[in-house]
């Protein structure tokens, strides 16, 4: 009898094996970023690099440049010696170069290595006159002026640099959980979160006498009921896109234009349906803690570089030293981050006698001002808060089983609140019932059999199951695993109302 060996089916077996072709010969390669030559232990080694100069002191008979390509927080310097000539007298901080010479030991203190110069070419001279990027310190509000040029400064080449690494190991987090990525439309034909924030759209030379698609189009709010519909068929999915809204409230947490990374699954069916709301939270929490915790991008050098940068912050440096701290204890420690309900929530922040704004009542939303209580000061960390009233939240989150001191539906769901950055995600289990659902559809306004969401019917018609689901805010997260104050610094040309320059 032959005998049969199975082989676990990795996500090596479902790619196909790896051909042999060596992408590492030379004439593939590109030459090293200042990021690998200094992460290098070779000295007197030949390099050529191009750049931007960061900042450069003339003295009589050596020039000290400081060079940067992007690839690092640090830059390279560069020993110019009088032997260059005029070239060098040229040389202005913005001014872009390329420079060849030797790697060795530096004798002066600050870096261990610098590049003794050979040659310099001038590529593109900058007047130091009507540069606006000086070196002195630049606020926040004064380089939103010049979103092209604010990414030379080192605060935003290491947000972009974070945001990519970020993406990056949430992509592998996930691909190792068993998730498909999905690319999901923008264009969409309705406000998939009922929250009257989407933008409409029209073409600029408008047709006659109907619309481009011979009904309204909006940009997205939100990928999750396209991820749901193909969450039916590939089961895990999720993506990393851009959402759009035409927020009311200007607040440092809010872009007309911003990134959510949203994820959608199947999950297996529970006599509580309480616990599939905890089950996701967990999954969440391991899903932050892995990609920026276990991934070691919290102790990365960009996310220094960020936390080390005051202009974003008016809090006294030991406050911003604790502040970092929490953050780094909440993505690497495992204890569990505290999980409460709503109306827990709503007792303790009753609780506080706290004359709160905007009055705690059992139904209302939370407000900022309470959050930021719950987080920051009940908890002082991340915190759950779950199973919000039915009423203040959108149509597709599952309707709970009625509880003891819940006079109102409760739906199955997550904000997951952490401390400076607010709401960072939201999430819940998904109403699989075709009649809850249309229930719910009904009592919000929107018909389940109609023209604009039949199909989203159809998901629960046509084998329907239990699946849950989150969006996470990009640029939330980068705000507080980086220690920026506004989400105008957490995306490289920000909008929001009132302003999109380029
Ligand atoms: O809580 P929200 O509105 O949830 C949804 O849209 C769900 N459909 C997501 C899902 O389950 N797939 O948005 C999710 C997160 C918020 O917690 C917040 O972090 C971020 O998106 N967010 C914004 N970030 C920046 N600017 C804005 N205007 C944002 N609105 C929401
Ligand atoms: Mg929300």
């Amino acid at each position: 009898m032959n005998r049969v060996s199975f082989r676990p089916c990795t996500l090596q077996a479902t790619l196909g094996k790896r051909r042999s072709i060596s992408t590492n010969t030379a004439r593939f390669a590109l030459p090293p970023t200042i990021l690998q030559i200094l992460a290098r232990n070779e000295v007197d080694e030949k390099v050529t690099v191009t750049g931007w100069v960061k900042s450069i002191r003339k003295q009589k008979r050596v020039a000290f440049g400081v060079l940067s390509d992007g690839s690092s927080p640090t830059g390279l310097q560069a020993v110019f010696h009088e032997d260059l000539g005029e070239r060098v007298k040229q040389i202005t901080n913005g001014t872009s170069i390329c420079v060849r010479g030797s790697i060795v030991k530096s004798p002066g203190s600050g870096q261990d290595k610098e590049l003794l110069v050979d040659e310099v070419e001038i590529l593109g001279e900058c007047d130091p006159e009507t540069y606006p990027i000086q070196k002195k310190t630049l606020t926040p509000e004064y380089l939103r002026d010049y979103t092209h040029l604010r990414p030379r400064t080192g605060a935003i080449a290491a947000m972009v640099r974070l945001r990519s690494h970020l993406m990056r190991e949430l992509n592998n987090y996930f691909a190792n959980q068993g998730f498909t990525y999905a690319h999901t439309p923008i264009l969409t034909s309705g406000d998939a979160e009922g929250g009257g924030e989407a933008f409409r759209i029209a073409p600029v030379s408008p047709l006659p006498s109907h619309e481009f698609f011979t009904h309204p189009a909006y940009l997205t709010v939100s990928h999750q009921l396209h991820l749901e519909a193909l969450s039916h068929s590939l089961g895990r999915v999720y993506t990393l896109s851009p959402c759009f809204r035409a927020e009311r409230g200007v607040t440092r947490r809010h872009l007309a234009e911003f990134w959510m990374f949203e994820a959608e699954w199947n999950v297996i069916p529970t006599t509580d349906p309480r616990a599939q709301t905890v089950a996701l939270c967990d999954f969440v929490e391991g899903a932050i803690k892995g990609s920026v915790g276990e991934s070691g991008i919290i102790h990365g050098e960009d996310v220094n570089a960020l936390w080390q940068h005051r202009e974003h912050d008016s809090s006294s440096e030991d406050d911003r030293a604790k502040a970092r701290e929490a953050v780094v204890l909440a993505v690497t420690s495992n204890a569990a981050w505290p999980k409460i309900s709503y109306s827990e929530a709503v007792r303790e922040l009753l609780k506080s006698n706290i004359d709160w704004e905007f009055p705690v009542r059992w139904g209302s939303p939370l407000q900022t001002e309470h959050e930021k209580w719950l987080s920051e000061t009940l908890v002082g960390g991340p915190l759950f808060v779950t199973d919000y009233p039915a009423a203040i939240k959108p149509f597709y989150m599952r309707a709970n089983p009625a509880m003891e001191g819940e006079d109102e539906t409760t739906v199955g769901c997550f904000d997951l609140l952490v401390p400076h950055a607010g709401e960072l995600v939201g999430g819940s289990v998904r109403e699989e019932r075709l009649n809850k659902l249309k229930e719910s559809m009904q009592s919000k306004g929107m018909d389940m059999d109609g023209e604009r969401y039949g199909w989203y019917g159809d998901l629960r018609r046509f084998g329907g199951g239990p699946h849950v689901g989150f969006g996470l805010g990009f640029e939330r997260l980068l705000g507080w695993v980086g220690g920026i104050n506004n989400v105008r610094e957490c995306v490289p040309m920000p909008r929001w109302a009132g302003k999109m320059d380029l």
